[in-house]
């Protein structure tokens, strides 16, 4: 594994903190909200998006002190929105301007697996390739893409490549609620103002930056004049998002592949990397309170302070009246019996040969290996997989292609159904949990699966699954 062990040059200097890092008032706060740019149409033909992203290095100033240098899309942080309705066609051709191979992974949507950016199917630097996939009906939701080379996506997520993929539906009935689009991800800066490599800590409990960013923005002033939906993307590396805002009625009312039936009335939100979800937000008075990361205990590694709450924006709120909604925001289509299962363990293990000092973390007992098939599927059939994390801390799931609902969570001997049933691609597992849950694959293909911790996928934490 060149240059993402735990030995090698991307470790930087050893130290467990990641060094001098810039303090947290050298970002402003309290900006506003900035809107995600929309990545515009080049067809001009009903139901084809075409576009053009090239990703690359580019410097920006974030203060008159402070001037970093990113990899993005566009030369924007975070990269352009992209908008498009169920049944359309895109075709967007990437440009490889960066000084190592990439793809761009569209996480969550079902596209066939040779249009999905595989570590298999890299782009080399000067390169350009293009994408193209027709998203079906039913696939409305909240999806988002980033690069998914071979052992460099936390590095070049980390540099800034991200950006949403909004597919709406042809009739939507919440249309007339307002929404806002909410990208969380962080940022680690050094002293100097560029971006901090991963630290030995950061390898092993999945990277945290200083700055928390909503929309590229620092702690920005949200304004919420009106019941108003927002939806929500964890685009961080490690960090978990135990989101909370008071002096408000929220309702989750979509997951991350679409609409629940029902809404389903929220205190408090986890977000785990790469998870996004839709609420709806009803103001019961007119104030300012905080969004708010609850302090969350993920079980990290090597840590000696309690997890606290953190701030992640100041909004501004003008009370409002629950809207009427219809009595089914969607209908979910049933999956039927499942006629296969597999079975998945998440472990780690000390990783001390070569003087290196940090941790394996595998599936099944093994490391992600680009020319093993660890699983097989067959085209339209229903499984059931068992997931099972082995270890202290907690971890997610992702799988790539599909959608799943869960069928019920394990705990300490306690077997519990989900609160609510929604399409995800990315699941939660607490330490010693297990979770099961339910999907098709409808192309034929490689499919990856890992931990959304883009620090444990890129040191091996993935399997493929060859769907024939
Ligand atoms: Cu968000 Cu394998 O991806
Ligand atoms: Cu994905
Ligand atoms: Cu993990």
């Amino acid at each position: 594994m060149k240059g993402m062990n735990m030995s090698g040059q991307n470790m930087g200097h050893m130290s467990s903190s990641g060094g001098n890092l810039l303090p947290e008032s050298a970002l402003p706060k309290n900006l506003p909200l900035p809107e995600l740019q929309s990545l515009g149409n080049t067809s001009s033909r009903p139901g084809y998006f075409f576009s053009f992203l090239e990703a690359k290095p580019v410097t920006l100033q974030l203060t008159p002190e402070v001037s970093t240098e990113f990899w993005a899309y566009n030369d924007q942080i975070p990269g352009p929105a992209i908008e498009v309705f169920e049944g359309d066609t895109v075709q967007i051709t990437l440009k490889n301007s960066l000084p190592q191979p990439t793809t761009i992974h569209w996480h969550g949507l079902p596209v066939p697996p040779d249009q999905d950016g595989n570590p298999q199917d890299e782009v080399l630097p000067g390169a350009s390739h293009t994408y193209r996939f027709t998203l079906p009906e039913g696939s409305a939701g909240t999806y988002w893409y980033h690069p998914h080379g071979h052992e460099t996506v936390a590095e070049q997520a980390f540099r800034g490549l991200a950006g949403v993929f909004i597919v709406k539906p042809k009739r939507d009935p919440l249309a007339d609620i307002p929404v806002q689009n909410w990208l969380m991800s962080d940022l680690k800066l050094a002293a100097d103002g560029q971006i901090a490599p991963n630290s030995m800590m950061d390898w092993m409990n999945g990277r945290e930056g200083q700055f928390v960013l909503i929309n590229g923005a620092h702690q920005p002033q949200i304004t919420i004049n009106t019941a108003t939906r927002a939806r929500l993307w964890n685009a961080c590396s490690g960090r978990y998002l135990n989101l909370a805002l008071s002096d408000a009625d929220i309702y989750l009312i979509g997951t991350d592949g679409g609409r629940l039936e029902q809404p389903h009335k929220l205190t408090s939100l986890l977000l785990t990397p790469g998870e996004r979800a839709e609420i709806l937000i009803v103001p019961k008075k007119s104030t300012q309170v905080s969004l708010k990361a609850l302090a969350y205990d993920r079980g990290k590694m090597g840590r000696h302070a309690p997890e606290v709450t953190r701030d992640l924006a100041s909004v501004v709120m003008t009370s409002a009246a629950l809207p009427t909604l219809p009595e089914k925001l969607t209908t979910l289509p049933q999956l039927g019996e499942a006629t296969a299962t597999k079975t998945l363990e998440y472990t780690e293990t000390m990783a001390m040969g070569n003087g290196q000092h940090g941790m394996n973390f595998l599936i099944n007992g093994k490391k992600h290996d680009m020319n093993r098939i660890d699983l097989t599927s067959k085209v339209g059939e229903v499984e059931e997989w068992e997931i099972f994390n082995n270890s202290h801390m907690d971890h997610n799931f992702h799988l790539h292609g599909t959608q799943f609902t869960v069928v019920n969570y394990q705990l300490d001997g306690r077997t519990r159904a989900p609160d609510y049933i929604g399409h995800k691609d990315t699941i939660n597992l607490r330490p010693y949990e297990r979770v099961r849950i339910k999907m098709v694959q409808n192309h034929k293909g490689l499919r990856m699966y890992h931990c959304h911790i883009l620090e444990h996928e890129t040191l091996g934490m993935m399997g493929q699954l060859n769907v024939v």
